[in-house]
């Protein structure tokens, strides 16, 4: 072939493969638009598609107000984990998430090496994200931030979810763990859809730190608000500095549910919470 006719082809065929090259951490554009406030805010999330009627709040919704004297002792939940690599952090327009490189938005792979063992059942790590303020409230007051370790287990296709939400609280010391995510923030924050490699120790440091948590079965706290998630609250507030605060704030802005109905006193009973012991 003739060179000149070659290397047209050659920057015509790589231009009509990266045209359709996907974005695995895009969401999809089908999606119906939810976001926190307003007009399609978590209110009215039930009405914006028939695949978020769970939304309306039917049986054992997250997050609750949780209330100390409602807890007592029992099963043991083991944290472990071993320094994931090859992180992303993603903003979904929704939040800051991380997750592995490898999978999708929808299907990020799962971290073999951090898991939540709980009544003989272990569950993997799919990835973690951040709300201002917390979701969950202790003794009817929220926090500034709740971060989510959403994990699943192996069992196809039907995995059952459990999260585990870390409350923090403006202190004196900032959270080692998070001055990497502050560091992409500051220096520009991302779009909708764009992700950058991150280096973060931050599951490791709050894995560490978990001593205790409330538990019970709830929800997602967003869109579709799927039902029979574990949850796993830690009653240990940690702490972020001011200037942490205020980065994160800045990109993460309002993006939290308000507190739903709880029904532990009637039926069902399975929205019963407790607390189980941490063991590392
Ligand atoms: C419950 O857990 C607390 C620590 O959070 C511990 O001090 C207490 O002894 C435990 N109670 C029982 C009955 O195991
Ligand atoms: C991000 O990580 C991936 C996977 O490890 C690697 O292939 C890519 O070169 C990295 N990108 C940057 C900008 O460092």
């Amino acid at each position: 072939m003739n060179p000149f006719l070659f290397i047209t082809f050659l920057i015509i065929s790589l231009s009509f493969v990266s045209s359709h090259v996907i974005n695995p951490y895009k969401r999809n554009e089908k999606d119906p638009e939810w976001g926190c406030l307003g007009s399609n805010g978590p209110a009215l999330w039930h009405q914006i598609d028939k695949s978020y009627k769970t939304c309306k709040g039917i049986k054992q919704q997250s997050p609750i107000d949780l209330k100390v004297e409602d807890f007592t002792n029992s099963t043991k939940l083991k944290l472990n984990v071993i320094k994931p690599t090859d992180l992303i952090l993603l903003n979904n327009g929704h939040t800051y998430q991380v997750q592995r490189s490898e999978g999708t938005i929808e299907k990020p792979a799962l971290y073999e090496d951090a898991t939540l063992k709980v009544d003989g059942e272990t569950y993997y790590l799919a990835q973690y994200h951040f709300h201002m303020p917390s979701e969950h409230h202790i003794e009817g007051r929220d926090l500034l931030m709740e971060g989510h370790w959403v994990f699943k287990t192996l069992s196809n296709p039907d995995a059952k979810l459990a999260v585990l939400g870390v409350l923090f609280d403006l202190g004196e010391h900032e959270e080692p763990g998070l001055k990497p995510f502050v560091n992409i923030i500051d220096k520009k924050p991302l779009e909708v859809n764009e992700h950058v490699n991150i280096t973060t120790s931050l599951t490791e440091q709050i894995f560490k730190k978990v001593k205790t948590v409330y538990s019970y079965i709830g929800s997602l706290t967003t869109p579709p608000c799927t039902e029979g998630v574990r949850w796993f609250v830690s009653s240990d507030v940690q702490s972020i500095s001011p200037s942490q605060f205020k980065s994160l704030k800045y990109v993460l802005k309002y993006n939290a549910r308000f507190t739903q109905k709880r029904l532990d006193i009637g039926e069902p009973k399975s929205h019963k919470p407790w607390k189980p012991m941490i063991s590392h």
